[in-house]
C-alpha cells in the first residue's frame, strides 16, 4: 500500500477501505507517512468527505492509537459529556456534582484551555490545593466513594488525534465534519465511558456556524457513538454569545457555584439542566428528560448538588471554603469598566473575540507554556437582548496587570454587534440529535 494512491482515491471522491485508513493512521503515528502527506490526505477529506462507516474506523484507529482507559472498576453506568468549545462554558462543573448527586457516575478527564477557550482543569486549580492528578486507582476509588471525580487528561490518550490536530490547525483543514466528529468522539471511546452527551455549539463562536452543519456535525458523532456500542446524544446549543456573564477561571467556579445554588444566570442554569436531564436518562437514572430534569431540579433545591461539589473539593484536597464563600476565592486587584458608545440593542456577542480579551487580560494561554492568572476576567453587563445606552456598562474587566486593557476594551466593544431594533430572544437549544433522529425547535 502506498499513501500517495490513498491520497489520490480520496482526492477522487472514492471511498477508502478500512485498511487503507488503518494504514494512514497507523503510518502517521509510527512516522513512517509524513506530515506532507497526511496534510495532503486531510485536504482531500476536508474537499471529498467521508462515509459514515469510514469516519468511524478512522475515529477506532485513532482511540487505539494509545492508552484505552477502562472503567469496569467504576459501578454504574459512565457518561460522559463533551463540548465542542464554547466562551465562559462552565456547564462541566455545574453537570458532575449534580448529576453525581443523582446517581450517575461521573469519572471525567478535562483539558486545559488554550487561545480563546477556557478549560476545566484551570477553573478547577483556581480552587487552592485542588489536584488535577490522580492515580488510576485513586481515580476509580473516589466515583465509587463519592461518585464524582474530574481530573486532567492522562498524557498518552489518542496521540494520533494530537498529532492530526495540531497539523490541521496549521493547514486550515480543521472545519470539516468527519475530521471534527472523529478527533472529539476518538477520545470519547478512548476516555472509557458507556454513554456520551455532547454539547454542539452553533452560532459565531463555533466551529460550525450554520444550524445545518451543526447537525451534520452532530450526525456524524452520534453515528460514531451508535456504530461502537456507545449511546450518544448531541445537545445543538447556541454559541452567538458567551455562556452566563462570567468569563475567566476563578469567575467561572464562582457561577458554577452561583448555579448550584440556583442563583445562576438563566442560560447556564437551562444548558445545565437539560445536558445533565440526558446524562440521567443515559445512566438510567430516569425514564425520560421530563422525570431526569424534575430530579435535578430537586437536588440543586436541596443542596445535594452544591454539597456534591464540596464533596468532590475535599477528596482532591481543595479548599472547601472557597466553595462554601466564592468570596475567598482569588479576586483580582482592580475593577475597570467598559462603556458603550454606541446606543442599541444587543444583537449578538462575538465569543471568539471575549475569549481573546479575557485571554489579553491573562486568564487565557496565548501559546502552551503561558502562565495564566486564575484570578482575572471579565463579567459581562449586556446579554442578547439586552438594551444599552451610550454609557451603559457592557463588562466589567478584572484585572492585575493593566498592560493590555486598552487592547481587551477595543476587543469588547468590537464583540457586542448592537442592532437599531429591539431584538428577540434567541433560542438556547436549537436541536437534539439521538440514534432515532433529529428534533428541531427552530
Ligand atoms: N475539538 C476536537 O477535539 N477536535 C476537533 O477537530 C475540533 C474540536
Amino acid at each position: 500500500m502506498r499513501a500517495v494512491d490513498i491520497i489520490h482515491k480520496k482526492r477522487e471522491g472514492h471511498v477508502l477501505t478500512n485498511e487503507e485508513i488503518t494504514f494512514m493512521v497507523q503510518g502517521y503515528s509510527n512516522g513512517e507517512v509524513p506530515d506532507y502527506q497526511v496534510a495532503a490526505w486531510a485536504m482531500a477529506i476536508f474537499f471529498k468527505g467521508m462515509t459514515a462507516q469510514e469516519t468511524a474506523q478512522l475515529t477506532l484507529e485513532m482511540a487505539k492509537s494509545g492508552d484505552q482507559i477502562d472503567l469496569s472498576p467504576i459501578q454504574g453506568i459512565k457518561v460522559d459529556k463533551h463540548s465542542t468549545g464554547g466562551v465562559g462554558d462552565k456547564t462541566t462543573l455545574v453537570l458532575a456534582p449534580m448529576v453525581a448527586a443523582a446517581g450517575v457516575p461521573v469519572a471525567k478527564m478535562s483539558g486545559r484551555g488554550l487561545g480563546h477557550t477556557g478549560g476545566t482543569i484551570d477553573k478547577l486549580e483556581a480552587i487552592a490545593g485542588y489536584q488535577v492528578e490522580l492515580s488510576r486507582d485513586d481515580f476509580f476509588r473516589q466515583v465509587n466513594d463519592i461518585g464524582v471525580s474530574l481530573i486532567g487528561q492522562s498524557g498518552n490518550i489518542t496521540p494520533a488525534d494530537k498529532k492530526l490536530y495540531s497539523l490541521r490547525d496549521v493547514t486550515a483543514t480543521v472545519e470539516s465534519i468527519p475530521l471534527i466528529a472523529s478527533s472529539v468522539m476518538s477520545k470519547k471511546i478512548a476516555a472509557g465511558a458507556d454513554a456520551i452527551v455532547l454539547d454542539v455549539k452553533t452560532g459565531s463562536g463555533a466551529f460550525m456556524k450554520t444550524l445545518d452543519d451543526s447537525i451534520a456535525l452532530a450526525q456524524a458523532m452520534v453515528d460514531i457513538g451508535t456504530e461502537v456500542g456507545r449511546d450518544t446524544v448531541a445537545i445543538i446549543s447556541d454559541m452567538d454569545q458567551p455562556l452566563g456573564h462570567l468569563i475567566g477561571n476563578a469567575l467561572e467556579v464562582e457561577e458554577a457555584i452561583q448555579t448550584l445554588r440556583g442563583e445562576g444566570p438563566d442560560d447556564l442554569h437551562e444548558l445545565s439542566l437539560i445536558l445533565g436531564s440526558h446524562m440521567l436518562v443515559l445512566g438510567g437514572q430516569a425514564n425520560s428528560v421530563e422525570e431526569a430534569r424534575a430530579k435535578l431540579e430537586q437536588h440543586i433545591q436541596d443542596g445535594s448538588a452544591l454539597d456534591r461539589l464540596k464533596q468532590l473539593v475535599e477528596a482532591q484536597k481543595g479548599d472547601v471554603e472557597m466553595i462554601a464563600d466564592p468570596n475567598k476565592l482569588p479576586h483580582a486587584a482592580k475593577r475597570i469598566e467598559v462603556q458603550a458608545e454606541q446606543a442599541g440593542y444587543v444583537a449578538g456577542i462575538e465569543a471568539e473575540s471575549i475569549g481573546i480579551a479575557a485571554m489579553l487580560l491573562g486568564a487565557g494561554r496565548e501559546t502552551k507554556d503561558s502562565v495564566i492568572d486564575l484570578a482575572v476576567g471579565l463579567d459581562l453587563r449586556k446579554k442578547v437582548g439586552d438594551q444599552v445606552q451610550v454609557g451603559d456598562v457592557l463588562a466589567i474587566l478584572h484585572v492585575n496587570d493593566e498592560k493590555r486593557v486598552d487592547e481587551a476594551k477595543a476587543r469588547i466593544l468590537q464583540a457586542y454587534q448592537l442592532s437599531a431594533e429591539p431584538v428577540p430572544p434567541k433560542p438556547l437549544v436549537y436541536a437534539i440529535v439521538t440514534k432515532d433522529g433529529v428534533q428541531r425547535f427552530v
